[in-house]
Order: structure tokens, then sequence, then C-alpha cells
């Protein structure tokens, strides 16, 4: 049982994607319908080639995403997580999300994969730009809006997420790597599993003995990578899982 298995786990890897922020209000990639990649094409807006085409209109939109995100609060999935943290003797959390409810659950050990919203750099020279706390407010979609420029070069500041065609930050998937070659257990949560190297994290620990455990609503492409799979909302299960486990 998924219950045991977490109970006796001394070293545990939490991969999350954009389903455990689905219930804060953050919309995911991929759901029908709802997932930002259904209603505005990534190739426009996600890849070094669009940025330098139309910087306005990339980061117009990562400010309204940002802006989502400020106004968001972490739901009981990401609160959950953090308690988990204080229950086993080591926890990594390796998040695909580029926001910052992990931390803000209280989360200490956060490996961000594909970067994060709160850090831009300057396109040309990777400065790292301080951000106003508060973005403008921003129709759906965001408007275009002209990218500040940096303090050190002038160059176009760009936002710190990794875009497509873009490799992972070396540290952090280095760090995901060793934590997930080294863990008795991994749950992988709210995530289709279809964006590598992330989504090979499963299989890796499962290659190395690890238990594997999923949630997510509906299947998805790690299912069978995984010896158990809860079907469900994250903010319901995880929470339920952590009870049944630690009472
Ligand atoms: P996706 O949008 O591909 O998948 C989100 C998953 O969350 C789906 O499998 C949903 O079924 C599931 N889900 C939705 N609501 C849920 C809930 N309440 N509880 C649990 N699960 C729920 O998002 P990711 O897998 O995170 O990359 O996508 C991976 C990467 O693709 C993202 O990091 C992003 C995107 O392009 C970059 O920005 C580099």
């Amino acid at each position: 049982m998924p219950d045991a298995a977490l109970r006796a786990a001394h070293r545990v890897v939490v991969l999350t994607g954009a389903g455990v922020s689905a219930e804060s209000g953050i919309a995911t990639f991929r759901d029908a319908q709802t997932g930002l990649w259904e209603r505005f094409a990534a190739e426009d807006l996600a890849t070094p080639r669009a940025f330098l085409r139309d910087p306005a209109l990339v980061w117009g939109w990562y400010e309204w995403r940002r802006m989502q995100v400020l106004r968001a609060q972490p739901n009981p999935a990401h609160r959950a997580i953090a308690a988990l943290e204080r229950r086993v003797p080591a926890l990594t959390v390796v998040t695909q999300n580029v926001d910052d409810l992990h931390e803000r659950a209280g989360s200490a050990a956060v490996v961000h994969l594909h970067g994060s919203l709160h850090a831009p750099r300057c396109f040309d020279c990777a400065s790292p730009f301080a951000l106003p706390p508060d973005p403008p407010c921003e129709p759906e979609g965001g408007r275009r809006l002209a990218p500040p420029r940096c303090a050190r070069c002038g160059g176009a500041v760009r936002p710190g997420v990794v875009w497509f065609g873009e490799s992972l930050p070396a540290d952090a998937w280095r760090e995901a790597g060793q934590a997930a070659s080294d863990c008795e257990l991994l749950l992988a949560v709210g995530t289709s599993g279809l964006v590598h190297p992330a989504a090979s994290l499963p299989a890796l620990a499962r290659r190395h003995g690890a238990t594997v455990v999923l949630i997510n609503p509906v299947p998805t492409a790690l299912d069978a990578v995984a010896q158990h799979v809860l079907r469900g909302k994250a903010g319901e299960l995880l929470p339920a899982l952590l009870e049944t486990a630690f009472g």
C-alpha cells in the first residue's frame, strides 16, 4: 500500500507538475479547454526565437502569468507536501512549476527544473533582474509590454523560465537526478509526464529500486512506471494519504 511505503521511506522525492497548482487557480498546460497550450500557441510565447521576434508579446504574457501567481494561494496539496517534509528524514521537492507556491506553503528544499516566473534575467548577459513587487494588472492573456532593460548591459530582460529548445538549469537537473536515483519512494503528482527530461525521473527512481506512486485525476504517460496509481485531485488525495500514513 502507498501509505505503508511512505511511512517506511527515509528518502522521498515529490515530483510535481502543473496539476498541483490547478486547485490554486493556476492553469495547467494540456488539460482540455483550460490548458495554456490549448489556448495559446507555445511557439509564439515559449521559445527564444519567439522572444527575439516579439519581446513585448512574450514579456506581457509572462507578466500576466506572474500576476496570477502573486494573487494565488498555496492549496492543500502544497501544504501536504510541506507537511510531509517534516515527517520523513530527507525529502526533495522537484517541480516543473514556475510558481513559488511550494515555497509559500513551507517547503524548504525545492528544485525548480523549469526555472521561475520570479527570477528574470538579461537575455544577452544573463544578469539577474529585480522585478517590481506588483506587476501591472493585466487582461486575460496579458497585453504587449516592453521588457525592462538590463542595468549592466542594456539588453532585454527575459522571463527566468526554461523555454522549448533550451536545456534545463544544470545544477537543478543534477540535483533532481541524484535525488531520484537515491530515493526509496518517488511521488509524482499532477504531471502529464510528456515533457522530458523531467518525465524520465520516475523511471530513473524505479530502476534504482524506488517505489513510484502517482497522483492524477486521469491516466498519464507515467502510469506504467508506477506501482501505485491514485486517481483523483492532489488537493484531496495528498492530505488523505498523509493522514493514513502518519495519522
Ligand atoms: P500538463 O498540463 O502537461 O499536465 C498537468 C497534469 O495535471 C495533467 O495530467 C492533469 O490531468 C493533472 N491535473 C489537473 N488537475 C489536477 C489536480 N487537481 N490534481 C492533480 N493533478 C491534476 O503540465 P506538466 O506535466 O506540469 O514546461 O507540464 C510539463 C511542462 O510542460 C511544464 O513545466 C511546462 C509545459 O510546457 C515549461 O514551461 C518548460
